[in-house]
């Protein structure tokens, strides 16, 4: 099965896995930096999302990590810097237990290693009742919200509108797949101490999905990992705050050796 996939720039692979229920379009803010930066940047579509129409009942973390782990196969790269945000972070932790050597950096944004709590997942089986009844709105009404951060909804309407066009587009049976993935992936805090190539998390200071108190948990059990806290940010760091998310990337990835 072949992965959708955007590519552009030359020089360091830097590969970005989306979060839910977005698709490689949520890093229309970081290509054109990384590539002036020059890097060679590698933007996957997963499954159910964007111009990935293949998914099953359910979509594991760990299958998606192995698509991922095919695609550079095919490509030929080696070893890349990558990781992932949110549900993008969740199968970066599955890349890197089963292919560590295909890291030369690793990449943690607003995301968790450990699984999810009995509350999360009920809390998702009722997402997934309420898709089932009103389709892609129930993403709309019941996640949006609390993705992105106050001051994100005051002073960047049309970002809430751009997401809300995104959620609107996403197939239902792909977000249910996807759902119950997460809902079933594995804990990985006891990975957490293995990692042993230089690693930068950035978290949205207002994160209410996965907030500071994780990425401070997770920053001191990963050897040497770097935090940057994103100021005005919430869950998506990326697109609320595109220039201190991209300075921390790129001051990043410049240090990082790719064999
Ligand atoms: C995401 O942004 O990928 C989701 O919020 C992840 C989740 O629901 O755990």
């Amino acid at each position: 099965m072949k992965t959708p996939f955007q590519e552009s720039g030359g020089g360091k692979p830097v590969v970005l896995l989306h979060a839910f229920p977005l698709s490689r379009k949520m890093w229309q803010p970081q290509i054109d930096a990384l590539g002036a930066a020059g890097f060679h940047v590698i933007l996957p579509d997963l499954r159910g999302f964007g111009e990935n129409h293949n998914f099953a009942d359910i979509n594991s973390m760990e299958d998606l990590a192995k698509d991922i782990s095919d695609l550079l196969e095919t490509l030929k790269i080696e070893s890349a810097v990558i990781g992932g945000l949110s549900m993008g972070g969740y199968v970066t932790f599955n890349l890197y237990r089963l292919f560590p050597e295909k890291f030369a950096g690793l990449l943690l944004f607003d995301t968790n290693a450990a699984a999810d709590s009995e509350e999360k997942r009920e809390s998702r089986f009722d997402l997934i009742d309420e898709i089932e009844k009103s389709g892609a709105q129930a993403l709309i009404d019941g996640m949006l919200p609390n993705l992105i951060c106050d001051w994100t909804k005051e002073n960047n309407p049309d970002l809430v509108e751009k997401l809300k066009a995104m959620f609107a587009q996403v197939n239902p049976r792909a977000a249910i797949a996807a759902l119950r993935g997460m809902a079933e992936r594995k804990d990985h805090m006891n990975l957490l101490k293995d990692i042993d190539v230089p690693t930068l998390m950035i978290f949205g200071e207002h994160d209410k999905i996965t907030n500071l108190e994780i990425a401070e948990k997770m920053k001191s059990a990963i050897p040497g990992a770097a935090l940057a806290k994103i100021k005005n940010a919430g869950h998506y760091s990326n697109l609320e705050q595109p220039e201190a998310f991209n300075d921390a990337l790129i001051s990043f990835v410049k240090l990082v050796d790719i064999k």
